[in-house]
């Protein structure tokens, strides 16, 4: 199969991680016989610096026109004090919303080598495999009015949905639900806001379609409270923007490191964008020591989700565990008797598993 990626590194580490992806999905391409084209575009505080805007037109145009894009993570203590319409993080919400990236898929899964990292007991962790499914165009993060009333001292931020924003998102969740342990979680605060009294109203309406799928409905805080007390009783969860935003880092945990969690942020159609959880990390960008593996995990979720590639993806995905397993990481993780390696190193070991796959 012939596909184009379009490659948008950003800032920090994103600069590094995006070559392991990029290595990583080379070396499928000769082993699978498929043709992955690449072409690298600025985001963020790079595009800043370099156009004057977080996302130029001619970053958007290319992604819509790639198969899919690739996002490393933009942002830095360079941009901090910049105007709020320079600020990199502007780029990637303004990307999200002009591709219409409205589904945000975060899977958390525990890796073995990895329990005893956790901070929570190996026994609470062990057996956790959920599924995230985030709702990425509305809410909070996108309100108007958004503004400082009275000189500054009293604020607006509003929080607005449509029937339509939340049917989508959740018979998605639905269908992710059917393919997995056929499970859903909807998560609102049903007992104060207006906007998850609606979404509770929907999530009871689209039950009827999918038989099979048993509904938990659950308060945001309570649900906070037992993904990490009791995380194997998730299978999807399903909820709005900033509940969502704050449960999925709440959730990374789970996994011992936030370099290990991947996301998609997908279209109606399938189109997506990949990227890892994780922020730029300033305090070891251009060291090298970065872990490409949220990275690597956020290609396989390409590969499945928009090209299909049910085999590819999870070759990826099993050398990812597979170097885990022999007992190399980086620094950010911590492996009894491992052999801590760079992100270069790291990567040539998952490239070494899918040419002797
Ligand atoms: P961060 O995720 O960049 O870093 C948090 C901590 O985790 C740091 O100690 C960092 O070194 C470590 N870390 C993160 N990813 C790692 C990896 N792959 N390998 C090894 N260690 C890793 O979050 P932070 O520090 O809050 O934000 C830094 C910048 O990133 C800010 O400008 C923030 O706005 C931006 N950011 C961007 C996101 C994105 O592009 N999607 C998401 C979150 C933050
Ligand atoms: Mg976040």
């Amino acid at each position: 199969m012939k596909k184009h990626i379009v490659l948008l590194p950003g800032d920090g580490i994103g600069q590094e991680v995006i070559h392991s992806a990029q290595g990583a999905l080379t070396a499928l391409a000769e082993e699978y016989n498929h043709t992955f084209t690449f072409e690298t575009h600025d985001i963020g505080g790079t595009a800043v610096d370099l156009h004057e805007t977080p996302l130029p037109p001619s970053t958007l145009e290319a992604c819509k026109n790639a198969d899919a894009v690739l996002l490393g993570a933009v942002g830095g203590p360079k941009w901090d004090n910049y105007p709020s319409h320079l600020r990199p993080e502007k780029g990637l919400l303004a990307i999200r919303k002009e591709l219409g990236l409205f589904a945000n898929l975060r899977p958390v899964k525990g890796f073995k080598k990895l329990l005893h990292a956790s901070p929570l007991k190996e026994e609470v962790v062990k057996d956790s495999d959920l599924l995230i499914v985030r709702e990425l165009t509305g809410g909070l993060y996108f309100g108007t009015p958004s503004e400082r009333r009275d000189n500054g001292d009293a604020v607006v931020d509003t929080l607005a949905y449509t029937r339509h924003e939340i049917e989508r998102i959740v018979d998605n969740a639905f269908k992710y639900a059917q393919i997995r342990r056929k499970h859903l979680t909807s998560v609102d605060k049903a007992n104060v806001l207006e906007s998850s009294k609606l979404w509770r109203e929907v999530v009871e309406e689209k039950k009827a379609e999918y038989p099979d799928v048993t509904v938990v409905h659950q308060l945001v805080d309570s649900a906070a409270m037992k993904l990490i007390t009791n995380p194997a009783s998730f299978d999807v969860i399903v909820t709005e923007n900033m509940f969502g935003d704050i449960l999925s880092d709440e959730a990374s945990v789970l996994t011992g490191s936030l370099g290990m969690l991947p996301s998609a942020s997908l279209r109606e159609d399938g189109f997506g964008l990949y990227e890892p959880v994780h922020g730029s990390a300033p305090d070891i960008a251009g060291q090298g020591i970065a872990n490409p593996l949220a990275m690597i995990l956020s290609a396989s979720l390409m590969l499945k989700y928009s090209f299909h590639m049910e085999k590819e993806a999870a070759v990826l995905e099993e050398a990812v565990h597979s170097v885990l397993e022999d007992g190399y990481h980086t620094g950010d993780l911590h492996i009894i008797d491992g052999h801590k390696v760079g992100t270069e190193e790291l990567t040539n070991k998952i490239i070494e598993f899918i040419k002797c796959k």
